[in-house]
């Protein structure tokens, strides 16, 4: 069958495939009831106006923006599968469970609705009216009438006095208010895209005494956080299609690193060799806490990769670092793997005038990641009046509502990737 003659329910069923394969590509388990509950909800209602095969692709449908920026979609089903994966298996399931859904559009609402069953229930807040009255309209049409549809800045309490056994949030989040943690009862579950240093995960957060800590993260993207708790990325092009991402206050004298890549390039190997399925992303936030003084992310334009003039890991963000000595500045990033039978090398590059030693220390702490068996960061969430002897000992992020401070527990007995 072509997808021309392919119906909703095919298109349907076909996107879960993929889903679920998708998800054995990368080592998780799409449980059983996700999985059901995917093939049950008509994605193409909340996307009125845009083809039912667009509809079930494995995109974000774009469906508001202001400028050039996109600031609200109906999200990617693999995020959306992901991130209620991570709720489900935090939770043991969600059946009769009650769920606020941060940020609205109606398609994972319902899919929540499906999966709390008639014991639970599921409110959904925007801060947008006209995505509110969309997202009413569209449940309504596809039969959710009891997902509950809130207009409100999500940065304060919904239903005061009310608590949620999970919040999830899907818009990327730079903080986490206080009321977020306040929402929660005891034992429930906050899952949210959060960035740190400029890379955005998706973070189960448990309640822990007065803050939270995870248990699980995945890799993502979201449209930003509006309201009171937006918070600005800037960017500093260095090249025709290359910039660097600031996040977390950073500065940077933009005329001081234009043209930076033209100057020569130093390379070096953390010489490892590690298998394909290894979370690299653990490794960069592991390299934002090496690097904290000067660490930048760093962009790319496909063009710009192909020309040659920059070798990112990975071209959307990649880990770098900007030094300053005597002879100027320096730029140091984490470069494309290299592969040999199967397995990895991870590689850094340099351009500037300290390049030889900037090159050798990010290689070093890439070894030291894979020494220490790569493990995983942890993400400490704490009130932003917690004193500084109270923060867990790790790298600590002051963000306006909240400290946070992020954690890596070396792997006892872990075979070593050194070669
Ligand atoms: C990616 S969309 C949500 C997608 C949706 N959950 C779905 O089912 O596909 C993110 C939404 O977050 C909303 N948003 C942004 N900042 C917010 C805030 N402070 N409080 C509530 N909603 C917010 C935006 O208006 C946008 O509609």
């Amino acid at each position: 069958m072509s997808v021309d003659t392919m119906g909703s329910e095919d298109l349907r069923n076909a996107m879960v495939d993929r889903l679920a394969a998708d998800h054995t590509a990368k080592g998780l388990v799409l449980r059983p009831e996700v999985e059901a509950a995917l093939r049950t909800v008509p994605r193409e209602l909340y996307a009125p106006g845009v083809p039912a095969e667009e509809a079930y692709e494995n995109t974000a449908i774009v469906t508001k923006r202001r400028g050039d920026e996109s600031i609200s979609s109906v999200s990617a089903p693999f995020l959306i599968a992901e991130m209620i994966g991570q709720a489900a298996d935090a939770l043991d399931g969600l059946e009769g469970r009650h769920v606020l859904e941060i940020g609205s559009g109606g398609y994972n609402a319902s899919l929540l609705a499906e999966l709390v069953g008639a014991s639970g229930s599921v409110t959904t807040v925007d801060i947008d009216p006209e995505v509110t009255d969309r997202a009413s309209a569209c449940l309504a049409a596809a039969g959710y009438e009891s997902v509950k549809v809130v207009c409100s800045d999500a940065e304060y309490p919904i239903e005061p006095g009310r608590r949620y056994d999970l919040i999830i949030v899907t818009v990327g989040a730079w903080d986490v208010p206080p009321a977020w943690r306040d929402q929660l009862t005891d034992d429930g579950v906050l899952v949210v895209p959060l960035r740190t240093f400029g890379m955005t995960r998706s973070w189960t957060l448990r309640p822990s005494g007065n803050g939270l800590v995870s248990e699980s993260h995945r890799l993502c993207g979201f449209v930003p956080m509006q309201g009171d708790g937006a918070h600005e990325i800037r960017y500093v092009d260095i090249a025709e299609g290359v910039h660097l991402r600031l996040d977390e206050d950073e500065k940077v004298d933009a005329a001081a690193v234009e043209g930076i890549l033209s100057r020569p390039v130093v390379e070096a190997w953390a010489g490892v060799s590690l298998p394909p399925r290894t979370v690299l992303a653990d490794l960069d936030l592991w390299l934002a806490t090496r690097l904290r003084e000067g660490f930048v992310v760093l962009s790319a334009q496909q063009e710009a990769v192909d020309s040659g003039i920059v070798a990112p890991a990975w071209r959307f963000g990649t880990p770098a670092n900007l030094s300053e000595g005597d002879g100027g500045i320096t730029l140091t990033y984490r470069s494309a793997l290299r592969w040999t039978d199967r397995m990895f090398d991870l590689g850094a590059r340099a351009h500037g005038p300290d390049a030889e030693a900037t090159v050798a220390r990010m290689a070093g702490h890439m070894r030291a990641w894979v020494d220490a068996g790569s493990p995983a960061p942890t993400l400490h969430v704490l009130p932003a009046d917690t004193p500084d002897g109270d923060l867990p000992d790790g790298a600590v992020l002051d963000k306006r509502r909240s400290r946070m401070s992020v954690t890596f527990t070396p792997q006892e007995n872990h075979e070593k990737g050194v070669q």
